[in-house]
């Protein structure tokens, strides 16, 4: 698997074209669509001459054990499956990936389901999973010789660009849309160093406004509209598989927003499939929020044929997208494996995500629309008592502390939105008390919560 030679091959019209022959703004100059990297010596290898999969299944495993740098990256590990470098000594890496998965031992009971677990990846460390596909992208970026990278984004996106632009020695812009990105996301773009732009529009325009900026000076876009994104954070897929002994599990939820993570994780599962190194594909769902829900409306009207942007709307501002670049590749990866497009609402996502948080798995708001949305699965009988289900958590729940603060004390939702809801949320609520500061006072507050 030594072939180190990939092609950009457009999602839309099929045109290929190599690597640095890539527009700006990674749009197929004929059709406008977005590219996927391929790897052509791939395709030729037929019989005999395809890759052993039991020997990369123990190399994988072994680099685990390695002294060697790249080796502690849960991306690069794979390195065999995104030969995207011309040489790896390039690679910048915080050492991502390599993420727990963890059994959710009260939502299995609670929902009758006996194989469920998280894969959190918001225990990468700038805390989402962002930083599996900008380790690939930035080093593309400084292989190639970017001074300066840039992205607009919901906050995570730039927390992990700003991390490792600055472990690379190299400048970085962001474009986040003002006041509504979580301070946590803010704070760590401030202390990794980039030059930071608030912008009077959503997330959609900050991406817009980036695509014509990108045309006009030596900047490297490292939004998902870049393929080397998807390569690195397709690897969960490998972890997962791997995690499972190869055997994959039968369901994959994923939170929707921009559409690059659910369309990395489908690419991850059918490269493996086609290769021979797993004999399916999980079935792949996306949750979107019900006010930011332009792939769900897509499903219904046109079975994922055409796409109309919304003004999208909810708390769980990571997912605050209206116009997702990348939904045509994730309603391919919905739609080959059978999976579904669902909605939750601001309640449904709040009560979810306190109820992971209660498990001892904190997450943001727009990973817990997975456990919300295999709720609505599992009570339409979509999903099966004897099925393995992997929610795919993606951000860590320090993040945006404000949205569990206003939870627990009962100010994050209106009235309206609770309707129905009331007793359970009261029974997740822990909202911190005032006590006096003597051993009766806080005693008495024990016995106001035993049982
Ligand atoms: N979960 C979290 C925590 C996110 O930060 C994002 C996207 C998503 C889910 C959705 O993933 O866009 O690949 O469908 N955040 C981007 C950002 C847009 O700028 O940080 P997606």
């Amino acid at each position: 698997m030594s072939d180190n030679l990939h092609q950009l091959r457009c999602f839309g019209c099929g045109a290929r074209i190599s690597g640095v022959e890539a527009q700006a703004d990674f749009r197929c100059a004929i059709c406008g669509d977005l590219f996927e990297v391929e790897y052509p010596g791939w395709n030729q290898r037929k019989g005999n001459d395809r890759p052993n999969a039991g020997a990369l299944k123990w190399l994988w495993r072994e680099r685990r054990c390695s002294s060697e740098p790249l080796d502690h990256s849960g991306v690069w590990r794979f390195r065999e499956l995104l030969p995207i470098l011309e040489n790896f000594g390039n690679a910048v890496t915080l050492q991502e990936g390599n993420t727990p998965l963890y059994p959710l031992l009260r939502a299995s009971k609670a929902l009758g389901i006996d194989q469920l677990y998280a894969k959190h990846q918001g225990m990468n460390p700038t805390g989402s999973f962002k930083d599996t596909g900008m380790t690939a992208a930035l080093s593309v970026a400084k292989e190639r010789g970017f001074e300066w990278v840039a992205c607009a984004s919901t906050g995570n996106t730039s927390a992990a660009m700003a991390a490792y632009a600055a472990r690379a020695g190299m400048r970085c812009l962001v474009l986040i849309p003002e006041g509504k990105i979580a301070w946590g996301k803010l704070a760590q773009a401030m202390d990794y160093g980039a030059v930071t732009c608030q912008l009077k529009t959503d997330f959609d325009g900050c991406l817009s406004l980036l695509t014509e900026i990108v045309k006009q000076a030596p900047i490297y876009l490292l939004n998902s509209v870049n393929p080397y994104r998807l390569e690195g954070q397709k690897t969960p897929a490998f972890e997962i598989a791997e995690a499972f002994d190869w055997n994959v599990p039968d369901h994959l939820i994923v939170p929707g927003g921009n559409l690059g993570n659910s369309s990395a994780l489908g690419k991850g599962f059918r490269e493996l499939h086609e290769l021979g190194l797993v004999a399916r594909m999980p079935r792949i769902s996306v949750i979107q929020a019900e006010g930011a829900n332009p792939l769900v409306r897509s499903f219904e009207n046109s079975n994922g044929a055409t796409l109309e942007p919304v003004e999208a709307k909810t708390r769980a501002t990571a997912i605050r997208i209206g116009n997702p670049a990348s939904w045509r590749k994730a309603a391919k990866a919905i739609q080959e494996t059978g999976g579904w497009c669902l909605d939750v609402t601001e309640a449904e996502i709040a009560i979810a995500k306190a109820e992971l948080g209660a498990e001892g798995l904190g997450c943001e708001p727009a990973s817990a629309v997975t456990l919300a949305g295999l709720k609505k699965l599992r009570a339409k009988g979509a999903i099966g008592s004897a099925e393995t289900v992997v929610l795919v958590l993606t951000g860590h729940t320090l993040k945006d502390a404000d949205y569990t603060i206003d939870f627990h004390r009962g100010t994050l939702l209106k009235e309206e939105e609770t309707a129905g809801f009331e007793a359970k949320i009261k029974g997740l609520q822990r909202n911190a008390v005032a006590v006096d500061a003597t051993p009766a006072a806080v005693l008495a507050t024990l016995k106001g919560n035993a049982g």
